[in-house]
């Protein structure tokens, strides 16, 4: 049997469209949030239908040194089209991208994985530093 670890997958952003891309300043002060952005299909689109779709992003962060990362969001992607009348009629999509604030006295790496209901799981990590 595998880990979960072994099933997730990584790879540059600007050639997969599964990855999440973290935006996020590479310095933030102690005690003033700093805005972080997730997005799936940056560079390249990623579908968004009934059949093929985004369905959550998740954040984590892991200040420097620790073991354990921890939960700092977690978005369900839930629009994809559907309506009574049935898949891709109902022309309302949730986009790909969320934002969120997040306050630290420690630097660390923040994390973020993307799930596609087709492709998997799929990672990405950035650094942040707090002065
Ligand atoms: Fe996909």
């Amino acid at each position: 049997m595998s880990s979960i670890k072994e099933l997730v997958q990584s790879a540059d952003w600007k050639s997969e469209k599964h990855v999440p891309v973290i935006d996020v300043a590479d310095k933030a002060q102690k005690a003033e949030a700093v805005k972080i952005t997730v997005t799936v299909g940056k560079e390249i689109a990623h579908p968004n239908t009934t059949e093929h779709h985004i369905s959550s992003i998740e954040i984590y962060f892991l200040p420097r040194g620790e073991k354990f990362p921890v939960s700092i969001g977690r978005f369900e992607i839930s629009a994809h089209g559907t309506s009574a009348k049935g898949p891709n009629t109902s022309t309302i999509y949730t986009q790909p991208e969320v934002t969120l604030n997040l306050k630290t006295e420690k630097s660390g790496t923040i994390y973020a994985t993307s799930l596609c209901n087709i492709h998997g799981l799929w990672e990405s990590s950035k650094e942040l530093t707090v002065e």
